[in-house]
């Protein structure tokens, strides 16, 4: 059956895999981020090559006036959303905590979880009338251990965390599905955003071990969604295999 999907953060990385991930299986898709000329380049790169219907949101998910216009206005028909994947976020600054960079934090807290909540208020009760629909928020083995200089990011994956439980709950009587895929170190956009466009700082992070790809995240998070209905993964902490933890990786 072919499903309405609402990915957030669909210009790159896991957002972007992920689209083209429901896209290669016949699914209709409505794409967000803030980049509006890759976002309408993914759309129509996924239209052209899987016949598909697109429908990009160009927006800021830490404005809730933006994002509000954005699902509000949506047609009738795209309101069926069957599934929500909870996916923009970012890591700014890697400092201590008496270091710490407030412009940073409030990025970090106002994306990865204002954000991720803004947008489960307004899509969760489209499914609850419907009494169908499944929600996948993506966390992070951030949200799970704290490492080094990691404080507020961490801080935020822990509360996805707490968020998607608390949905899980909430929802249970609705029939609505909720997962948490939480990856380890994957080489997309995120170091280069943490490290605020420094590539070389970036590209040293992902040295010396095979780190997640986008690829690997989306089949995850696609297999998530084609199991019976009467089955739903909870809970699923994704690694490479060179990373034990949040600080152990086996480098060469
Ligand atoms: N890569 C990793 O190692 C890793 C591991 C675990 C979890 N994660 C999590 O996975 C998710 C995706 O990250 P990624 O690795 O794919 O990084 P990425 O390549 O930087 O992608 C992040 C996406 O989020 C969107 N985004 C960021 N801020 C936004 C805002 N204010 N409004 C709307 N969209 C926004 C970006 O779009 P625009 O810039 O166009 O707005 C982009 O599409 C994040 O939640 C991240 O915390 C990443």
């Amino acid at each position: 059956m072919v499903k309405i999907v609402l990915i957030t953060g669909a210009t790159s990385g896991f957002g972007k895999a992920i689209a083209i991930k429901f896209a290669q299986n016949g699914n209709n898709l409505i794409i967000t981020g803030r980049r509006k000329e890759l976002l309408d380049e993914v759309a129509k790169e996924l239209v052209l090559s899987f016949n598909i219907e697109v429908l990009p949101r160009c927006f800021d998910i830490r404005k809730p006036e933006e994002v509000n216009e954005a699902i509000h206005t949506l047609p009738e028909k795209w309101k069926k959303i069957d599934i929500l994947v909870n996916n923009a976020g970012l890591a700014v600054g890697l400092n201590p905590i008496h270091e710490g960079v407030l412009d940073d934090w409030e990025r970090m807290l106002d994306t990865n979880v204002k954000g991720l909540l803004y947008m489960t208020r307004l899509v969760a009760p489209m499914m609850v009338a419907r009494k169908k629909g499944h929600i996948i928020n993506i966390g992070s083995i951030a949200g799970r251990e704290l490492y080094p200089m990691g404080n507020v990011y961490c801080a935020s994956k822990f509360a996805v965390d707490a968020i998607t439980k608390g949905t899980r709950i909430d929802l249970l009587a609705h029939n609505i599905k909720v997962t948490q895929i939480a990856p380890g170190a994957a080489e997309t956009e995120f170091s280069l955003v943490r490290f605020k466009g420094d590539k070389e700082r970036a590209d040293n992070f992902y040295q010396g071990y095979k780190p997640l790809t986008a690829e690997d995240v989306a089949e995850v998070v696609y297999y998530s969604t084609t199991l019976p209905d009467h089955v739903n993964i909870n809970d699923l902490v994704l690694m490479p295999t060179a990373q034990a933890n949040a600080t152990y990786f086996h480098k060469k």
